[in-house]
């Protein structure tokens, strides 16, 4: 097993597939009345996050204390971040403690990278910047297995603001592992250039639609954005939003994801986030199973 999962790049396909089927284990344990697991006894798992979370943050504390490991849960904001402590020192700090595990959120891309060079524990990338997002291309990727029983061979069309887009980063690694095809949509402006050759690109949504098994939609991040990358939101919403119309141009069996949090109204309609093909609810329940599935196997579980 691999000691940190900072990049999807990490994960071949047979590591992939073993964290799949572990978390496919742990998703029982959610139906039972009480939801514990002494696998973590005695072993610390400290939540690092210098960056705002709803879904990640309780999706990985839920996870951690459901395999009964202590989990100290740090924010920058009222921490010593505020008056000036670098990574580094906060990172000294965690070591002495003890950390068995450090799941680190940060603006900086590569932070964890850094990170692992400093601890002792198990380093988990929960969000780097524009870099990369792994736990989410998993819970994704399970998401997509549970619906359509297979990842081999999927077409997955992942639509949006693709530019800073960590989540798309880390989907398309673990994705072409896993052996499914993936097409990014999206304005010229929020394609990235440098792409490998075998991944496709289009600039019509209208006409992907059709031959996708899923529609994976991003969030439009105005908050990385310091140019402007289209002309308006309207102008984006008519040309790459998910409404109900295009949702009819989908085959039969499709489903539709969302990481959260959503813009409702400009990359997805409110009444296609909340039809039953959308996965956007079963996406955060899976998320608890995966990360716990991460947590254990990194952590030495068998
Ligand atoms: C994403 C993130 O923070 O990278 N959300 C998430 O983790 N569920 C995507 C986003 O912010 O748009």
């Amino acid at each position: 097993m691999i000691k940190h999962l900072r990049s999807a790049a990490d994960l071949d396909a047979a590591t992939a597939t073993l964290i799949l089927d572990t978390a496919a284990e742990m998703a029982a344990l959610a139906g039972r009345e009480v939801k514990k697991l002494p696998a973590l006894r005695g072993r610390t798992v400290v939540n690092l996050f210098y960056e705002d979370s709803t879904r990640t943050r309780i999706s990985f504390e839920a996870a951690a204390k459901r395999l009964s490991a202590d989990v100290i849960n740090f924010s920058a904001k009222g921490s010593s971040v505020s008056k000036g402590e670098s990574l580094k020192d906060t990172a000294l700090t965690l070591q002495a403690m003890g950390a068995d595990a450090v799941v680190i959120r940060h603006s900086a891309s590569g932070a964890p990278h850094r990170l692992a060079e400093w601890v002792d524990g198990s380093v988990v990338n929960a969000g780097d910047g524009t870099h990369e997002h792994p736990t989410q291309a998993l819970l994704d990727a399970y998401t997509m297995r549970s619906r359509l029983g297979r990842l081999e061979g999927l077409r997955v069309a992942i639509v949006g603001d693709v530019l800073h887009s960590r989540v798309a980063r880390s989907n398309v690694l673990l994705l072409s592992t896993l052996g499914a095809q993936v097409t990014l949509v999206g304005p010229p402006t929020l394609i990235p250039v440098d792409l490998p050759e075998k991944l496709q690109v289009s600039y019509d949504l209208d006409s992907v639609l059709p031959d996708s098994d899923v529609v994976m939609m991003l969030r439009v991040q105005t908050e990385r954005m310091q140019d402007s990358y289209f002309p308006s939101a309207r102008e984006y919403s008519r040309r790459y939003g998910l409404d109900v119309p295009r949702l009819t141009k989908l085959p039969e069996h499709a489903i539709v994801m969302h990481p959260g949090p959503m813009n409702r109204g400009m990359e997805i309609a409110p009444e296609v986030a909340d039809s039953p093909r959308s996965t956007i609810v079963e996406q955060v329940a899976n998320g608890v199973s995966v990360r716990m599935a991460v947590l254990y196997l990194l952590l030495g579980g068998k």
